[in-house]
């Protein structure tokens, strides 16, 4: 295949992937010379010392030496395909982003992960499972980075280091903390009582998908849409699957561990394979743009909180089906790199706190990752808008940048024509008041109740999902060594339901211990109207 076609400023455009068959009528060193043997190295005599100057054997083994790059920190482990996205036109009133616009197709590249476990590991394991879409539009690619899972274990991106490292493999024997040694995970989650709703969500079924084709996905965070007249809302994303939400039992997700490790990545290639491609449609729900940022008492900036939608149903403005397989699985779904800071116009972020940690986060962990800074030239990340970034040289450049060097204004360069605020088509940040206010640590009062909507949550389940939570929680906690750890977690039990408190306390042998907040009414109807509440963490 030839060359990738450029765009004006020279480099590779993402609409034309190259892909190299690595077939021909000879073989040859990466330097096109051809060879006459791959299967031998040269030797001082057929028995004799290989010699150091066969470059071909050096070139061959050091390439070999060099193939894997560092696997993910977190979402090791993937499966991804390629689709399009087509708008149904119905958030043109809130957002100028033309890709939401009527019947726009625009092609998508999307990447399903659990976080915790490494690139070899089971996919039907129990954990949140990531949900990254990359919509390479006309007006540049927006990245929508989300979970199966709508809310978050922690408010703050700071914490983000410590819940993975209480997640993740015991450091001494390396042993995946959701197979064995389990004290770090709860020992974190009953001290972080934050982290109470997304760990209900874990232990309940969303925690073990039946398949990538049917789990919903969340952009968690609220994000702000902004139309064509500078209108602004506060939107929460959600992917609803067409083949509806379905999860495993656990015995189930455990015998397919070891008879499939594979089990989602596969369900998900023959599905394509076979020409039932998934499908999704992409809703948001909408909030006014308050000064408050709050809805219904609900503090929009609190990741580990959701709107319910008996409050604000969720309006479908597009879907999406995956219709193509992955070629290849490294220069795919190992190098495509997500990115919440990917926007268009009419799209921007919120002041999220868990948001602003993983702004900065995401380009920082890909730099080393994917060696250097000149990731975005890869085929999978290369934008199917035309680039003039500006950015030079760098580890793995490929554009042969030409010209005078990039500053501007540049009276060098045969005129400027890029003067500040001269393009209405650029991306401009909504034009948000930051309120004047001292500089604290300290979290918002509206971030500390952290037991209304896991409590809600768990009012929300049938008898037999309820079973399966009380499973889940008495199976993971009995792992743990240290009892500490597990009184702490029933207490933290305790505030979210009596029934599930008692049932799982029964299940390891210990005694329950009694709500130490207030607990919302059982009839979920004046429970929602106390969504609000500030009750204070435990
Ligand atoms: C990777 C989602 C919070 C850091 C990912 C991926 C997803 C995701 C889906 C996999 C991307 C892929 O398939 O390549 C989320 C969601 C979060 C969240 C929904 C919270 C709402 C955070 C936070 C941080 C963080 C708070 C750090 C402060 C990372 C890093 C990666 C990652 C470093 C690896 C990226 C790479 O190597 O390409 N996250 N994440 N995440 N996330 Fe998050």
């Amino acid at each position: 295949d030839g060359p990738a076609t450029m765009s004006p400023t020279g480099q590779a455009t993402g609409a034309e992937q190259e892909s190299v068959a690595q077939g021909g009528a000879y073989l040859t060193t990466a330097q096109g010379t051809r060879l006459p043997d791959t299967d031998h190295s040269l030797k001082a005599g057929a028995r004799g010392p290989v010699l150091l100057q066969d470059h071909h054997l050096r070139e061959k083994i050091t390439h070999f030496d060099h193939e894997r790059i560092p696997e993910r920190v977190v979402h090791a482990r993937g499966a991804a395909a390629h689709g399009v996205f087509l708008g149904y036109g119905a958030a043109g009133e809130v957002s100028k982003a033309a890709f939401l616009a009527k019947d726009v197709e625009t092609p998508v590249f999307v990447r399903f992960s659990t976080v915790l476990g490494s690139r070899g590991s089971a996919d039907t394991v129990r954990d949140t499972r990531g949900f990254a879409t990359k919509f390479y539009t006309d007006e540049g690619t927006f990245d929508l980075v989300g979970n199966n899972i709508p809310v978050f274990f922690i408010q703050d991106a700071v914490k983000f280091p410590d819940v993975i490292h209480a997640g993740k493999p015991h450091p001494d024997r390396e042993i995946p903390q959701a197979q064995s040694a389990h004290d770090t995970f709860w020992d974190f989650v009953s001290l972080h009582t934050e982290a109470t709703h997304h760990t209900l969500w874990n232990m309940s079924d969303r925690g073990i998908p039946r398949s990538y084709r049917m789990m919903e996905g969340f952009g968690v965070h609220t994000f702000r849409l902004v139309n064509a007249a500078d209108e602004s809302v506060l939107v929460k994303f959600h992917w609803k699957p067409k083949l509806g939400v379905h999860s495993l039992v656990w015995e189930e997700a455990q015998m397919i561990s070891g008879t499939d490790p594979d089990f989602h990545r596969r369900d998900l290639f023959d599905a394509i394979e076979a020409g039932a491609f998934p499908q999704w449609e992409l809703g948001i729900q909408v909030f006014p743009d308050t000064p408050e940022q709050t809805f219904e008492g609900i503090d929009l900036l609190d990741p580990t909180k959701i709107v319910p939608e008996e409050l604000s149903p969720v309006r479908p403005i597009g879907l999406m089906t995956l219709n193509a397989n992955t070629k290849n699985y490294f220069a795919e779904t190992e190098q495509v790199a997500f990115h919440p800071g990917h926007l268009v116009p009419g799209i921007d972020v919120t002041d999220d706190p868990l948001l602003a940690g993983r702004l900065f986060s995401y380009l920082d962990t890909q730099i080393s990752r994917l060696g250097g800074p000149n990731f975005a030239q890869i085929p999978v990340n290369r934008p199917h808008a035309p680039v003039n970034d500006m950015l030079r040289d760098g580890m793995h450049q490929s554009a042969v940048h030409t010209g005078t060097a990039p500053y501007r204004p540049n009276t060098l360069d045969g005129g400027c024509p890029f003067l500040a605020g001269a393009d209405t088509a650029a991306y401009v940040e909504a034009p948000v008041r930051v309120p004047e206010a001292a500089k604290v640590r300290e979290a918002p009062a509206s971030f500390s109740d952290h037991f209304t909507q896991p409590r809600l949550f768990w009012l929300s389940m049938t008898p037999p999902e309820r079973e399966h939570i009380v499973a889940a929680y008495t199976f993971e906690l009995s792992k743990c060594h240290e009892q500490a750890v597990k009184e702490r977690e029933l207490k933290v039990l305790a505030n979210i339901d009596p029934q599930l408190c008692e049932e799982v306390a029964t299940g390891l042998g210990l005694p329950a211990p009694a709500a130490a907040v207030p607990l919302v009414p059982a009839d979920p109807s004046p429970a929602l109207s106390q969504l609000g509440g500030t009750w204070p963490a435990d």
